[in-house]
């Protein structure tokens, strides 16, 4: 009898990264995060069962190959894993319960994690200590107690268990965010082992970003820069930063001028070879003749979310003598970012010492960078 089996709960939406797609199938360099949460188990599991997201199942079959059981998940996780282990053929003694979500857990932390229930446990989980203080609050947001951070532990997968005991613990068909809460509820004793910042679950595309740093991977990051200029023109409002500033006088051109707006719009195309603000919002394109900023900005992010991109930071640096940016920064990043998902902006001002067409107090000019990740 082999000792081990696994399931992978692959079963989710993902629904917080908002790839349009199951989070288990976005690429992390050259594989899925399903492939590489399969490939770190492979050499721990005799037996492993993934259970796959309505409609997805020959896709993932597709990629996992024959020997691995691939069957359609629940609407929840906890039953996800219900299903998992009713697909479960052979007769092991134990079964790790492991998230595709975490798909640079390594293979050792599976090992240990087999190596405690070999030692005796019915129960073990990897978990890390707590940098941050944690709060207890009420609905209004009021303090309620301050737990011993001490003696938290942030837990993680692959959590192991004695087949018999996971299978007592899902016997009812409650729901839990992991399998060890089913099992304390039977009063088993669960161990913690130490787990690794690796097995970090990716549930954001910033985290997507720190797994790829993990991976030493950055042939999915790509940067962008864009810049944009335009001359001071009386009796136009002006409009920065997707801001109306009054008391301000505007700029030049068919559009608002929103100068940060479009710098930013160049700086996301370049990064994803999407052409330019021209080619995109030219003036073939009489849908856009007039426009804002913000509107552009919205609609990039919306081309290059359908691309396959994310973004994980933006800067934009605005060189003028006027207007003061300091006073409105917050507003600004608050604007820039709501047009892009809510990501991060960094809004950054300077003046050129006096010289060129901003410093002769001509006009407003904007450099944007970016970086931008594939998903694909
Ligand atoms: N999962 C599952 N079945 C569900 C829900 C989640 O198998 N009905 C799996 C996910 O595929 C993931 C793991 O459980 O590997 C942890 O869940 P989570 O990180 O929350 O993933 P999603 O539910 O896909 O993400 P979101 O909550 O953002 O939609
Ligand atoms: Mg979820």
């Amino acid at each position: 009898m082999s000792q081990c089996a696994a399931i992978i709960a692959a079963a989710g939406s993902g629904e917080r990264f908002g790839a349009g797609f199951p989070k288990a199938l976005i690429s992390l360099g050259n594989k899925t995060l399903l492939e590489h949460a399969l490939g770190a188990l492979l050499p721990v599991a005799s037996e492993i069962v993934i259970t796959a997201p309505a409609g997805y199942e020959d896709q993932i079959r597709a990629l996992v190959g024959n020997e691995i059981t691939v069957v359609t998940g629940g609407s929840t996780r906890s039953e996800s894993v219900r299903l998992g282990i009713a697909a479960l053929t052979s007769n092991c003694e134990f079964v790790l319960v492991h998230d595709a979500a975490r798909a640079l857990a390594p293979t050792h932390l599976a090992q240990s994690v087999l190596a405690a229930l070999l030692a005796g446990d019915v129960a073990v989980i990897p978990g890390l200590d707590l940098v941050d203080t944690v709060k207890n609050v009420d609905a209004d947001g009021f303090v309620i107690s301050t737990p011993d951070r001490s003696r938290l532990r942030r837990v993680q997968t692959p959590q192991g268990f004695n087949l018999e005991v996971l299978k007592a613990a899902h016997a009812t068909a409650a729901d839990a965010t992991d399998d060890g809460v089913l099992v304390e509820a039977l009063g088993k004793k669960v161990r913690i082992i130490p787990g690794t910042e690796r097995a970090i679950k990716i549930t954001t595309p910033s985290d997507l970003s720190f797994a790829l740093s993990l991976l030493g991977d950055t042939s999915q990051f790509r940067t962008g820069v864009g810049v944009d200029a335009h001359a001071f023109g009386q009796g136009r409002d002006l409009w920065l930063a997707g801001l109306n500033w009054p008391n301000e006088t505007g700029v030049e051109g068919h559009s608002d001028g929103d100068v940060a707006a479009h710098a930013i719009c160049d700086a996301l195309f370049a990064a994803t070879d999407l052409g330019d603000l021209g080619s995109n919002f030219g003036t073939d394109r009489p849908e856009y003749k007039d426009a804002t900023g913000a509107t552009l900005l919205q609609e990039t992010f919306t081309r290059i979310t359908q691309a396959g991109y994310s973004i994980s930071n933006v800067t934009v640096q605005i060189i003028g003598n006027r207007p003061k940016i300091g006073p409105r920064r917050g507003e600004a990043i608050e604007a820039l970012s709501k047009c892009l998902g809510g990501t991060d902006v960094a809004v950054l001002a300077t003046t050129t010492d006096g010289m060129g067409m901003t410093g002769e107090g001509k006009g407003i000019a904007a450099i944007a960078s970016v970086l931008v990740t594939r998903q694909g």
